[in-house]
């Protein structure tokens, strides 16, 4: 019986194996908008047999797209085509999950593959960016931010619960807060970004005060019977770990009693000092240390490709959905063969019955 492949409920939600897409964005909107390149794309990922399907970073604000070509959520227009992508999903036998965020001092960045550093000042595609404070990230994201007055925070806490409320009218049952990346709620919480003096910067209580106040007011909106899930940084690896690690499950242990049902353990990337110790499943220990130290079910990702290191970290209670993000885009049907690697009886029943019923006594050697 493999562990993988076993259901996952969360709420009122099941989950048909522990296989989830983590957000990936696909950089190819217009004014935030999904159009034909993410139909097919979420569709396809839908239909290769993972549990959990997380459409990519959507922003809240115009300002907190992460470039100009990211989704938005900010408008009931682009509420209306995100429903039918949650719609193709949940017809691909995924649960539609989405992920909203704001980008803060990383935003206003042309696409990864067209340099991944900030619009030039004076280019019309670029914007001003927020923060905390008016600290840059720096290297290829030298842009200053704008430090944020009390009207700012409040006016994008209120698009966070804003965007949650279109989300759900949209379709999405699993609702993915992002506080991870260096972006803004990770930047409120980072001692990398936030130098402020007031109510939301200084000890960890300031520095938590945003996080904790959006996860609040969006729990007030999202229904007790959905998930409501939150990427979160939880260590830079910046030689302050133990102390960040401390400071992170406590901020965890507090995301859990104010209502949020599930953590995605990622890493902070609030700075370019950071010495990242990059190898397969490298996340898992710490997944496991947030787990057992908030009793709160944990997800993860980072380089988990291999079908037996996906089912071994859950077998082993490291974490409880294992996010599987670039295998995906190299294999959509990535959880068929993990399937048939695992030894799961009739593998291709992962996939939709237009393609199971063909593969049952065809195995391609591709
Ligand atoms: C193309 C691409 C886009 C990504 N976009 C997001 C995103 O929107 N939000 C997010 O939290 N992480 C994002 N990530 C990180 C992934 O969710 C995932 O954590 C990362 O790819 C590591 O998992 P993997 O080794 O299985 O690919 C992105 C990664 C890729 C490759």
């Amino acid at each position: 019986m493999s562990a993988l492949f076993s259901n996952f409920k969360l709420k009122d939600i099941t989950l048909r194996n522990r296989i989830a897409i983590p957000p990936m964005c696909q950089y190819s909107a217009v004014d935030g908008l999904v159009n034909d390149w993410h139909r097919v794309h979420y569709a396809t990922l839908a239909r290769g047999g993972a549990g959990l399907v997380i459409v990519e970073a959507t922003g809240v604000a115009p300002e907190g797209r992460i470039t100009p070509a990211c989704l938005g959520l900010w408008n009931d227009a682009q509420a209306t085509e995100l429903a039918k992508l949650a719609a193709a999903i949940k017809a691909g036998g995924a649960v539609p999950g989405i992920q909203i965020g704001h980008a803060g001092r990383k935003a206003s960045a042309n696409r990864p593959w067209e340099g991944d550093d900030h619009i030039a000042d004076g280019d019309p595609r670029g914007w001003a960016t927020l923060s905390p404070s008016a600290v840059a990230f720096g290297a290829n994201l030298a842009k200053v931010p704008k430090a944020m007055t009390f009207e700012d925070i409040a006016r994008v806490r209120d698009d966070f619960v804003a965007a949650a409320k279109r989300a759900l009218d949209a379709g999405f049952e699993w609702l993915e807060l992002h506080f991870a990346h260096g972006y803004l709620a990770q930047s409120f919480f980072s001692v990398h970004a936030n130098q402020r003096t007031d109510q939301y910067g200084g000890d960890y209580a300031g520095r938590s005060r945003f996080l904790l106040e959006t996860l609040a007011a969006v729990r007030e909106v999202w229904p007790e019977h959905l998930p409501l899930t939150a990427r979160f940084g939880v260590i830079e690896f910046d030689g302050c770990d133990e102390e960040t690690l401390a400071e992170s499950i406590d901020l965890s242990v507090a995301f859990r009693k104010a209502g949020l049902d599930m953590l995605n353990v990622s890493v902070g990337f609030s700075t370019l000092k950071a010495n990242i110790p990059w190898a397969p499943a490298f996340l898992a220990p710490i997944a496991e240390k947030v787990r057992s130290a908030t009793g709160m079910p944990v997800a993860s990702s980072w380089g988990i490709d291999m079908p037996a290191t996906a089912e071994r970290v859950v077998a082993e209670h490291q974490m409880d959905l294992v996010m599987i993000g670039r295998a995906h885009l190299a294999n959509p049907h990535w959880a068929y063969q993990a399937a048939k690697v695992l030894g799961v009886e009739k593998p291709s029943w992962v996939l939709p019955a237009p393609y199971a019923h063909w593969l049952e006594r065809y195995s391609a050697n591709v």
